[in-house]
């Protein structure tokens, strides 16, 4: 059964498959009039279970499989609506909604619990997010985007910036930039929320150069071709908001190199200033958009 639970289980010729067809389906998808031609999921149910908020990660996976000809059923609150509040564990709630549905993505607060909702379905899971754990198919997007907008990935200089201790999105993309040769990435994040060591290993295991920082100034010394923000994760800090420190402001422009892809897995706070959105390297919301081909090309390759 292909579960999709981490980014680490992608190697490069699935990646290049997966984003061909992405690029095949977004040029096919172009006029929502004419709809999507392959209907690769006709027939089929897809089941959101989203134990935490979501916008794009829940809706873009609904829109593929619409325009794939498929229908979902949701439940988008789960934490609060789903039996979980009457002590229901994972383990059951996954059993009985995959023998509903031919799919489940799930959205859940613990690390590791699409992993486990895997061990007790009858139909794939697709891991939308697991806590601090991992977010694959975002990461999956965020790197179509990079390939979308420089043409390529290998060579690529990322600057990763922000919570990269609790940002899954981050752990995710580490994951597959390592795929990619001649990768260096520069991490920068207060001392506090660091990346985690399991992937600071993991990129010493894999010979990529990295520098490790916390300031602004040292991003643009540093050259990037892209630039990645997140946003602060209260949500695993008991909720205290928190004013992210790394900042990226309209007067900042002038320092990033001209073909330098600004990207956000958004939602954004502070740390895009609204100024930015009109810069062309802002990239945030094509990468946003391309999270409903690179969506429909998962499920496409799900069903076929
Ligand atoms: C991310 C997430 O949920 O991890 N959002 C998303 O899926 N686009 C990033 C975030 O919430 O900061």
């Amino acid at each position: 059964m292909y579960h999709i639970l981490t980014a680490s289980q992608f190697d490069r010729k699935e990646l290049e498959k997966i984003f061909n067809c992405a690029d095949r389906l977004k040029n096919r998808c172009g006029d929502p009039l004419r709809g999507n031609p392959f209907l690769m999921a006709q027939g089929r149910l897809m089941a959101t279970l989203f134990y935490e908020p979501s916008t794009r990660t829940r809706l873009s996976f609904e829109a593929a499989m619409s325009r794939l000809g498929g229908s979902s059923i949701s439940t988008e609150n789960a934490s609060e609506f789903s039996s979980s509040v009457k002590g229901e564990t994972l383990a059951d709630t996954i059993r009985v909604v995959s023998s509903y549905a031919d799919v489940v993505v799930l959205r859940h607060t613990s690390k590791g619990a699409a992993k486990q909702a895997a061990e007790s379905s009858r139909v794939p899971i697709i891991n939308a997010g697991d806590g601090a754990g991992e977010h694959p198919t975002q990461a999956l997007l965020d790197l179509y985007t990079i390939r979308s907008e420089l043409g390529e990935c290998d060579g690529v200089k990322v600057s990763l910036v922000g919570d990269l201790r609790n940002g899954r999105t981050i752990h995710s993309l580490i994951y597959l930039l390592s795929r990619y040769s001649d990768v260096k990435i520069q991490l920068v994040s207060p001392d506090d929320l660091s990346l985690p060591v399991e992937l600071t290993d993991y990129l010493a295991s894999c010979k990529i150069p990295c520098q490790v920082c916390n300031s602004m100034k040292e991003v643009f010394a540093w050259n990037p071709d892209v630039v990645y923000m997140t946003r602060i994760q209260d949500e695993r800090m008991g909720f205290q908001k928190r004013q992210a420190t790394l900042c990226l402001a309209s007067k900042d422009l002038i320092n990033l190199p001209e073909k330098c892809v600004i990207m956000h897995p958004l939602p954004r706070r502070e740390e895009i200033e609204i100024g930015v959105d009109g810069d062309a390297r802002a990239a945030y919301f094509r990468q946003a958009e391309n999270g409903l081909y690179v969506r429909m090309a998962l499920l496409c390759g799900l069903f076929s």
